[in-house]
């Protein structure tokens, strides 16, 4: 019977735990398949014994995490992170990654940026030649934010406010969100450059040079990809 996309989530999120080793400081970060990833960790916790403190990325982790007995520090209040676990929204052929469909890459950046290693987790729909098709959350300001929205789009960004029920999504920053339709992305680097230095703009969602390692959920059981 073919395995649904919450499967080979959950599939990928128990995989990923093996990497986790007693004693390390784990990046935990946020999304549906993280979630799973983190219960498989309280899992351990709990089974085993294992010492883990967790550096979330979200409230939303943090909460998940304190709820199965997991230690969790500040992204302040650690001196290294061995390993971040997170789930990204695209990943392209040469391991780059659109992240930010749940509001949460602005914390999830800083704690990736501060891990000695990062590794992804991913059903296999999330594996792209190109990135683009999924559209690039920035994380705004909301002071100014609609002079940044006219800005984008008259570069062709096609921006869209991120809503809900009416309202603008918050970050856990009490940000603002805008994503942009780019369909695909022929130079992240420079795209991601001229971003970051639009003022107003505190993060944008493309995760550049950062993973060497995915897991991705197959019908056939996890595929551990080294880049
Ligand atoms: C959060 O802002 C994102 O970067 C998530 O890591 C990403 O959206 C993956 O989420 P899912 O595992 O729910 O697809």
């Amino acid at each position: 019977m073919a395995m649904t996309q919450d499967e080979l989530k959950q599939q990928v999120g128990q995989r990923a735990v093996d990497f986790i080793e007693d004693g390390m400081v784990v990046g935990l970060g946020t999304g549906s398949t993280v979630k799973y990833m983190v219960d498989a960790l309280g899992k351990r916790v709990a089974e085993e014994g294992i010492h883990v403190i967790g550096v979330p990325t979200s409230d939303r982790t943090r909460e998940q995490a304190k709820s199965l007995n997991i230690p969790v520090k500040d992204v302040d209040d650690v001196d290294h992170i061995d390993l971040t676990i997170d789930g990204a929204d695209e990943i392209s052929d040469d391991f780059q990654g659109i992240k930010g469909g749940g509001a949460a890459h602005l914390w999830e950046k800083i704690v990736a940026t501060n891990s000695t290693k990062n590794m992804w987790i991913v059903d296999e729909s999330k594996l792209s030649h190109k990135l683009g098709s999924f559209p690039l959350p920035l994380e705004v300001i909301p002071y100014g934010s609609s002079q940044v929205l006219k800005k984008l789009a008259a570069k062709g960004y096609n921006p869209t406010m991120r809503m809900r029920d009416g309202k603008h999504v918050l970050t856990d920053s009490q940000n603002y969100v805008i994503d942009l339709h780019l369909n695909e992305i022929d130079h992240p680097h420079e795209l991601a450059a001229e971003l970051i230095q639009m003022v107003g703009v505190v993060e944008q969602g493309l995760f550049l040079d950062l993973v060497n390692t995915v897991i991705v959920g197959r019908p056939d059981g996890p595929e551990v990809l080294k880049g």
